[in-house]
């Protein structure tokens, strides 16, 4: 799959197929997360995959009860082993890092035929206690992963026009 289409394709998936995951997509999906960049090449992601019934519905309920969450017979807990590195711009350097890893994994999976979401409201500490996590390990979001429903169509983009967020040669 070309790149240009995998980004116009991909959307946020709230409606899953009861359908499990072959392990070898989620081994390409994984795989590309893997590949992303990170400052200082320092990867300091980590991935938690949970598959284990009673541990998503625990997840999906500490997570403002969003249902949608249990259909997805994948979550991902996307974590960072960190020592909160501040780059010389001032930014963190892990959320950068494990965000661009995620954004790597939903591109991945749209060209395996697969959705994602990205779950950021969620409690970390319950979710370090769900996933057994350790507490110097930071939660930085949840993915879901699945097959998407057929009739589930993307929603036409609702995005900014580019003339409202490029400046051009100074702010
Ligand atoms: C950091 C982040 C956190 C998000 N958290 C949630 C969430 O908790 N629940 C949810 O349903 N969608 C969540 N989303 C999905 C966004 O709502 C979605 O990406 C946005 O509305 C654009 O839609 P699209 O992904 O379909 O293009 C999150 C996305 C990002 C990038």
């Amino acid at each position: 799959m070309e790149v240009y289409e995998a980004i116009r394709a991909r959307h946020s998936v709230r409606s899953y197929r009861d359908r499990a995951v072959e392990p070898a997509k989620l081994a390409r999906v994984l795989e590309a997360a893997r590949l992303a960049p990170s400052a200082r090449n320092e990867q300091e992601w980590r991935f938690v995959v949970v598959s284990d019934l009673p541990k998503r519905e625990a997840l999906a309920t500490q997570a403002s009860t969003q249902a949608f969450m249990l259909e997805a017979p994948l979550i991902i807990a996307a974590c960072a082993q960190t020592d909160g590195r501040v780059m010389r711009c001032g930014q963190l350097a892990y959320p950068i890092d494990v965000a661009i890893a995620l954004d790597h994994f939903s591109l991945a999976a749209v060209a395996e035929g697969l959705g994602t979401c990205w779950i950021g409201s969620f409690d970390p500490a319950q979710v370090r206690r769900i996933l057994g996590i350790p507490p110097e390990v930071q939660v930085v979001g949840l993915m879901l992963l699945g097959y998407p429903r057929e009739n589930t169509e993307p929603l036409k983009k609702s995005r900014l026009p580019l003339e409202q967020i490029v400046h051009r040669e100074a702010w």
